[in-house]
């Protein structure tokens, strides 16, 4: 396999993650608020974004995964599959979100499945405010209609790894995002 190519250095994800931090303490100014890690590749997001928040905040994670026809790595490095879109939860959150100014930190937005599916679980328990933080969005691979309130960066349609996300597991403890070129 080819080796991963630099798209976004680790200079460039620290001032854009402390741009989104600066953006959440101002929209949020004063009020407490949960950031809700998506399990894995939103940890190493999760951490240094919250230290870039200057807000009274707690952590929580939550994990999905898909049934069924999610690609197998190999599927999703050559592009062109499509995923059935049934999301299902491994891991529930540990608090209550009622009345809470929930943010979910998401690695990618990619065909929406997942954080449409999200949404839906968050929005019924009655969340005071419900944000979501995407550190990249493949918004021409989106399949349901849905958006960021924070986007760190818009990308091509290209499998990134680096920086909490994986191909196969591998390649989250890289401290850029880089693309792993096909074939
Ligand atoms: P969605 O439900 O299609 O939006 O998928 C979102 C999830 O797919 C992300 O949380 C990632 O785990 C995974 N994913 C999508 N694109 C990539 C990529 O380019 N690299 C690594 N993981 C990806
Ligand atoms: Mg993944």
């Amino acid at each position: 396999m080819s080796e991963p190519q630099i798209l976004f250095s680790r200079q460039q994800i620290a001032q854009r993650v402390a741009e989104m931090g600066a953006q959440i303490t101002r929209d949020f100014s004063g009020e407490p608020i949960i950031l809700i890690g998506v399990l894995k590749g939103a940890a190493i997001f999760l951490s240094d974004l919250a230290r870039q928040i200057q807000l009274d905040a707690t952590f929580d994670f939550i994990g999905v995964s898909s049934y069924g026809n999610r690609p197998s790595p190999a599927q999703e490095l050559q592009g062109g599959w499509d995923s059935t879109g049934e999301v299902r939860l491994t891991k529930d959150v540990d608090q209550s979100m009622a009345d809470k100014n929930v943010i979910v930190v998401e690695d990618i937005l990619d065909t929406g499945l997942t954080m449409t599916y999200l949404r839906k679980l968050f929005l019924a328990h009655q969340p005071k405010a419900f944000r979501i933080a995407a550190l990249l969005d493949k918004s021409s691979r989106r399949i349901m209609p849905i958006k960021a309130d924070y986007v760190g960066f818009q990308i091509p349609d290209e499998f990134v790894v680096g920086y909490g996300l994986d191909h196969a597991e591998r390649y989250r403890n890289l401290a850029d995002i880089c693309t792993l070129p096909r074939g």
